[in-house]
């Protein structure tokens, strides 16, 4: 089983859009994915089709952890849209302040994620912040992939998030960055193009995922359905950069897990 945090402090760059695509991408490819909303706005779980009340969501396992009580993840564990999902709620935000106080704060969700069994991936949704939800989610991750969109001093703010992932080695040595992917792409945009370029040799090249997501209404329309991309309209650009992104995806993980 391998954890992946999906996470940028910039919002909007398509984090959530990626979490749910790329997660119905591997399950399409015969792989069990569970997904994870750590997101107090409960953009993922809406993006499944609930609404963000649900009851028992990830809130309740880590206010019960925080107050020392034995819990178990699954316990909150939903399937909606065809996917295993730990639900947020919109009350995740206190957690960030109920958890500044705990012992071993940082290690909650990664003790929380151990015991989990018969995954394939673990892809974890991130909010737009360095705050303590996000520090749990890369603590327990192996990889880290961070969505960028080709504008706006992209670069300014990959180059910082490396700098907190310098941080977060402290707690958690294996992390690794699996890739920058570009989203809301459009190749007939100079900017784009350029800051594609720039991306590419600030950085490995093997660091720059090759398939790019290109700006398609229909991803925004499905997630407002609340379903995924090859659902809600399977011929859509969308859904064949996300195929594309899940098979490279794949194609970088198979060698990692095959050496294990
Ligand atoms: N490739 C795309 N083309 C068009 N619209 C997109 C694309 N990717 C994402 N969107 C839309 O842009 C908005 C922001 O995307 P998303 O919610 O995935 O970003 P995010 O990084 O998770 O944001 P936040 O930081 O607020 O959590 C959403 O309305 C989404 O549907
Ligand atoms: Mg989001």
């Amino acid at each position: 089983m391998k954890i992946i945090s999906i996470a940028n402090f910039k919002g909007g760059v398509g984090k959530t859009t990626t979490a749910i695509n790329l997660a119905a991408g591997l399950k399409n490819r015969g792989k069990k994915v569970l997904l994870v909303d750590v997101d107090p706005q409960a953009n993922l779980t809406q993006s499944v089709g609930l609404t963000g009340e649900v009851d028992n969501a990830i809130y309740s396992v880590l206010h019960k952890e925080a107050m020392g009580e034995k819990t178990d993840l699954t316990d909150a564990r939903v399937r909606a849209s065809g996917l295993d999902l730990i639900p947020a709620s919109l009350d995740l935000a206190s957690a960030e302040l109920e958890l500044a106080s705990v012992y071993g704060r940082e290690h909650i969700l990664s003790q929380l994620l151990a015991p989990l069994k018969g995954y394939d991936f673990v892809l974890i949704d991130c909010p737009p912040s360095m705050g303590m939800l996000t520090i749990n989610a890369l603590v327990a991750s192996d990889y880290v992939l961070i969505p960028l969109q080709a504008e706006f001093l992209p670069l300014k703010g990959a180059r910082s998030f490396l700098k907190h992932m310098d941080l977060i080695r402290k707690l958690n040595k294996k992390i690794q960055l699996l890739g920058f992917v570009l989203t809301k792409y459009d190749d007939r945009k100079k900017m784009n193009r350029q800051i594609k370029r720039e991306i590419e040799s600030e950085f490995s090249r093997d660091k720059v995922f090759r398939t790019t997501i290109r700006i398609n209404i229909a991803l925004a329309n499905a997630q407002e359905n609340g379903t995924d991309i090859f659902t809600y309209e399977a011929t859509s650009n969308g859904a064949l950069d996300y195929t594309d992104l899940t098979t490279e995806f794949l194609a970088r993980m198979n060698p990692i897990i095959k050496r294990r």
